[in-house]
């Protein structure tokens, strides 16, 4: 860049302003790179057309694993047919979901924080070898320590194959 001519203490400041102008501009930079990283890493796509009825997938979120079960009409009903007087940590299905064929939790045990198994357990959902909690279809604790249902993250469609957590 150019520099004043003439008195050296005008020439010095102004290389600090340049200087110092490419280092804000660097920071700048660099923290808009780091956005947009931090951004990618706080929501995540996921495909929903291969996950067959009454499956569960896995997915990677900002750490945890989220389970998706894609739930058959049983599955529904069975999630529905619960006396929730009779729940530790009580919530009625239609609140855990907004499409009823979609479950989305994330899979860390409430109690000690191991990941559940899917598809096992006594109540249909998912059962925690570490210490033998049971979760249901909605994946609310029904038997073992876990104080909690298991949590559901934040998410949308996208469109009828495609789902965003985060
Ligand atoms: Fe799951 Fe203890 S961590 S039952």
């Amino acid at each position: 860049e150019r520099l004043p001519p003439g008195d050296p203490a005008k020439r010095a400041f102004a290389y600090m302003v340049l200087t110092g102008g490419r280092f804000v501009y660097a920071s700048l930079l660099r923290l808009l790179i780091l956005n947009k990283d931090v951004l990618a890493l706080a929501s995540l796509e996921v495909d929903l057309s291969s996950i067959e009825p009454g499956s569960t997938v896995t997915v990677k979120w900002r750490g945890k694993p989220v389970f998706i079960r894609r739930r058959t009409e049983d599955d529904i009903q069975l999630a529905n047919s619960v006396d929730l007087t009779s729940l530790r940590d009580p919530q009625v299905d239609s609140d855990r979901v907004k499409n009823p064929e979609w479950l989305v939790v994330v899979g860390v045990c409430t109690h000690l924080g191991c990941i559940p198994l899917p598809n096992a357990g006594d109540f249909g959902g998912w059962f925690c070898p570490c210490h033998g909690s049971h979760y249901d279809i909605s994946g609310r604790i029904r038997k073992g320590p876990a104080p909690f249902k298991l949590e559901v993250p934040q998410y949308t469609f996208l469109d009828e194959n495609k789902l965003l957590i985060g």
